[in-house]
This record gives structure tokens, C-alpha cells and sequence, in this order.
């Protein structure tokens, strides 16, 4: 099979084809995973959680998203790999572009960070000097203290409005990807239709090109809150191959996710 790429991952949207992707954190996992079918990879901020213990994002560095990106490129050497730039690692041009090297050259293809509007001009920083990045609206993890808590984002009119409309701005800057995380469906269909590059979306509805879940959450190791888009596959899978195969093939059908996973 020909390799996955950025280029690739924009045809399957023109293609009307399903993009399954999942966050993956070491080796043996992202092996697993790629010989499953996965799309690609994630190497989420989301580690401060599922792997530190942490209670929120952040708490993670640059350091500790690069040595997990290590990992999962080698287990996973084919695989097209996204790697999180975590809390306050691009809170300037020049910050985020030494930032990106470091995780660029621990072997992510893409790098994500969350926000809109702000983060324009570093976009295009990142672009022009050879960083694919995936933008991130609605629900920002990082910014949990500032939000107050987990929680739908763009449900009034004008939040609803604001996302869209950087959305829009975010790929005319450059990004050539973008999470909507817990947003309402009808803004993801929205946003999915205006844009060209593709759009993954975790609690976000059917419409959007893929999906991505947090692989313990879909495996059921998340023991304490487990959120409403979530759909734990382990439940009817007797190994993990047969879970992540599950996943990817509802994903392509448009089976998961269902109306009890997404937001109104
Ligand atoms: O860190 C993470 O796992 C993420 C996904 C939930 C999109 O950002
Ligand atoms: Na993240």
C-alpha cells in the first residue's frame, strides 16, 4: 500500500473516504495500530493523563512528547505521525519553530497546536520553513484553566460564528489539518464543508473527514471519567487488533459515531 501522507489523508476528504486515527504513545502500540489500518497516529498531549497520571495537559513538555514520538515512529516506521506541541511551547514564532524541530526530528510528520486567531502568524512560520501543522478549535485542553473546566464549545450563535470563521483562517494561514474537539455536529458538518483540508474530529459529530479517539479511553483502561464521545471497543473485541480493527472499519461506514456520542 502506498504510504500515507499529508497529501494522501486531503485526497481521501476530496474522495469522501473516512479518516480513522487514534493517539498512540509507544512502540509496541503504534506497531499494533499501523498494521491494523490506522490512518495515522497521534502522539497527544492527552500522555500527561494516560501516562503520567497527571490531571490535565499541562503539566507535559517538549521532551516528553518527543521521546514518545521516538517510540512510536520506531515501531511504526511507515505510519504518517502527528505530535502534539505541548502547553506553552508556541507561545511565540520562535518558540514554536524550535519546538517543532525538536519534535520534527524525533520523527513526527505534522505537528498540532491548539487555538485560532492568535496563532496565525506561526502557522505560517511553521509552513514556510517545511512543518506541516494541524490546527485545533473548539475544546482546548491546554487552556482548561482558563475555560474553567471540560466543556461543549460553540454552541451560542457568535462562538459558533467566531469558530468558523477561524477555522477558515487557520487554513488560509497554512495549516493543513484541523481537530474540532466537542463541538456541536451541525458546526462541525459547517466547517467541514467550507474547508479543503481535512477535519478530525473527537466529540464532534459524523460529519467531519475522521475521527480520533484516545486509545485508552476506546480500549476501556480509563477508569475515572469517561466521556460522552467515547465508544470503548475492547467491550466487544477479544484482543486489541480486533478492537482497533472494529474502530477503523465503523469509521469508514460512518457507524461510529452515533447520535449518543455527539453533541447537539
Ligand atoms: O492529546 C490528545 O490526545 C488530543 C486528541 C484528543 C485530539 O489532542
Ligand atoms: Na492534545
Amino acid at each position: 500500500m502506498a504510504r500515507t501522507t499529508i497529501s494522501s489523508l486531503t485526497k481521501m476528504k476530496a474522495d469522501g473516504e473516512k479518516i480513522a486515527s487514534v493517539t498512540a504513545y509507544d512502540s509496541s502500540f503504534a506497531r499494533v495500530f499501523a498494521d491494523c489500518g490506522m490512518d495515522f497516529m497521534l502522539i497527544g498531549d492527552s500522555l500527561g493523563m494516560t501516562l503520567q497520571g497527571e490531571d490535565s495537559t499541562v503539566p507535559v513538555s517538549v521532551a516528553d512528547v518527543a521521546y514518545h514520538t521516538r517510540g512510536v515512529r520506531k515501531g511504526a516506521p511507515e505510519a504518517f505521525v502527528m505530535a502534539d506541541m505541548p502547553f506553552m511551547s508556541y507561545s511565540t514564532v520562535e518558540d514554536a519553530c524550535l519546538n517543532a524541530a525538536e519534535l520534527m526530528r524525533a520523527g513526527a510528520n505534522m505537528v498540532k497546536l491548539e487555538g485560532g486567531d492568535w496563532l496565525l502568524d506561526t502557522i505560517k512560520a511553521l509552513q514556510q520553513r517545511g512543518v506541516p501543522v494541524c490546527a485545533h478549535l473548539g475544546l482546548l485542553p491546554q487552556s482548561v484553566n482558563v475555560l474553567g473546566g471540560y466543556k461543549v464549545q460553540g454552541r451560542e450563535q457568535g462562538q459558533a460564528e467566531s469558530t468558523v470563521r477561524q477555522a477558515l483562517a487557520l487554513e488560509e494561514a497554512g495549516a493543513q489539518m484541523l481537530v474540532l474537539e466537542c463541538v456541536p455536529t451541525e458546526l462541525a458538518k459547517l466547517i467541514t464543508e467550507k474547508l479543503h483540508i481535512p477535519t478530525i474530529g473527537i466529540g464532534a459529530g459524523p460529519y467531519t473527514d475522521g475521527q480520533i479517539l484516545v486509545m485508552h479511553d476506546m480500549l476501556g483502561i480509563t477508569s475515572d471519567y469517561m466521556p460522552k464521545f467515547v465508544k470503548n471497543y475492547m467491550q466487544d473485541a477479544g484482543d486489541i487488533q480486533t478492537a482497533m480493527r472494529n474502530y477503523i472499519a465503523e469509521v469508514k461506514s460512518g457507524e461510529f459515531p452515533q447520535p449518543e456520542h455527539c453533541f447537539a
